[in-house]
């Protein structure tokens, strides 16, 4: 039904310029009183991070930046939303026009520039919706013009812990001059222990401390990789999310779009960021658990994520050229795959072809 929608409404919407239609989007899924999507099929239902999700399938960041339709989103059937990326202080991004699709290669270029309303909006509107459940996390940026950027996200996480289910620590936008380099080896360290210390203390002694991932950009190098595994494991991060935009333009791209300045994301991210996702599973030992996000548009991309590492898939691009309904198309392909199996979780499957996808010899 709402994938028919989507498909009545796609022409008029991709006339509109990428960011205007973003906001009509989330204003409809504001307004929306929320749909209860039917309980999901139990063979989808995965624990991670101390949390049981009723399926493994989220919204990536980005989608939901200021938290405004948290429950709107929820109610597509999503088993988590992350919102997000907040800054401790408004600020408001690059200028316009900052995202652009390019539709021939199913594809986003973005340059936002973590436009956020700021820790405070976000909070209040958490605080709002609290009651309502589903699980939330909060994507934790850093104020382009703060002197002390690893500073921010102890304050965000002091901040945001006690209204999120996780917080994910993003150093990898790559709209942001330099916040890349948090993702140096001791700059990272820093920043994690300033974190963690400061989420510990935001957790009330009754309360579970809110679990911490580390999102990683996909151009990373390998011997980066393993600096940035090294102290994610030994800071005892809760998990890491692979990966964000590409800074890189593969040859293939068609789209008028494909030169503007921004983080690449949809179709063309799947393969590098699947294997990147495979790379840091073999490093990660089961230490903790991933997410898989980059070109997730079907069910095979989805439980390729899962066969390459990831607990839990998140997607977005994907949404804007085919629609919500893919959401339950995903759910409905990843309980056949593990029916077909012949496991009683799909979480079973984690990691399964993570060695070959790492090789690139499948995907
Ligand atoms: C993003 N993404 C993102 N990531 C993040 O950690 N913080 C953020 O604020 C944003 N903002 C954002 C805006 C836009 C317009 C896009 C398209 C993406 C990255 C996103 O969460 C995800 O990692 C990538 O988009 C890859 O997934 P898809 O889009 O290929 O499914």
């Amino acid at each position: 039904m709402i994938g028919s929608l989507f498909s009545l409404a796609r022409p008029l919407i991709h006339r509109l310029d990428a960011e205007t239609a973003h906001r009509l989007t989330i204003a409809a899924l504001a307004a929306t009183p929320a749909l209860r999507p039917g309980p999901d099929d139990p063979v989808l239902a995965t624990e991670a991070f101390g949390l049981a999700f009723p399926n493994p399938v989220g919204l990536a960041a980005g989608f939901d930046k200021h938290a405004q339709a948290v429950d709107g989103a929820l109610g597509l059937g999503f088993g988590f939303v992350e919102v997000g990326g907040v800054t401790p202080l408004a600020q408001p991004g690059n200028p316009r026009p900052r995202v652009f699709r390019l539709p021939e290669d199913e594809a986003v270029i973005n340059r936002y520039g973590l436009n956020s309303e700021g820790m405070e909006a976000v909070a209040a509107r958490l605080k709002a919706r609290r009651r309502r459940g589903g699980l939330v996390g909060v994507n934790l940026g850093a104020n382009k013009d703060s002197a002390d950027r690893a500073a921010d996200y102890a304050i965000l996480a002091r901040h945001l812990a006690p209204l999120a289910d996780f917080l994910t620590v993003n150093v990898s936008s790559p709209n942001t001059p330099g916040l890349r380099d948090l993702q140096a080896e001791s700059a990272l360290d820093d920043l994690i222990a300033r974190a963690l210390a400061a989420r510990d203390e935001a957790a009330q002694s009754a309360n579970r401390p809110t679990p911490v991932l580390l999102k990683i950009a996909p151009d990373l190098t390998l011997p980066e990789l393993d600096g940035m595994v090294a102290v994610a494991r030994k800071r005892g991060i809760d998990g890491m999310v692979v990966s964000n935009t590409t800074i890189a333009r593969p040859d293939s791209l068609r789209g008028d779009a494909r030169r503007e300045t921004g983080g690449l994301s949809g179709r063309p991210l799947f393969a590098p960021s699947t294997r990147l996702l495979a790379e840091t599973f073999r490093r990660v030992e089961g230490q903790f658990p991933l997410v898989g996000v980059g070109g997730v548009d079907s069910a095979a991309a989805a439980f390729a994520k899962i066969r390459a590492g990831a607990s839990l898939v998140q997607l977005y691009s994907a949404l804007v050229f085919k629609g919500p309904g893919l959401v339950g198309e995903i759910k409905a392909g990843l309980a056949q795959e593990a029916r077909q199996a012949g496991v009683e979780r799909i979480g079973l499957l984690t990691g399964r072809d993570a060695e070959t996808i790492a090789r690139g010899e499948t995907l």
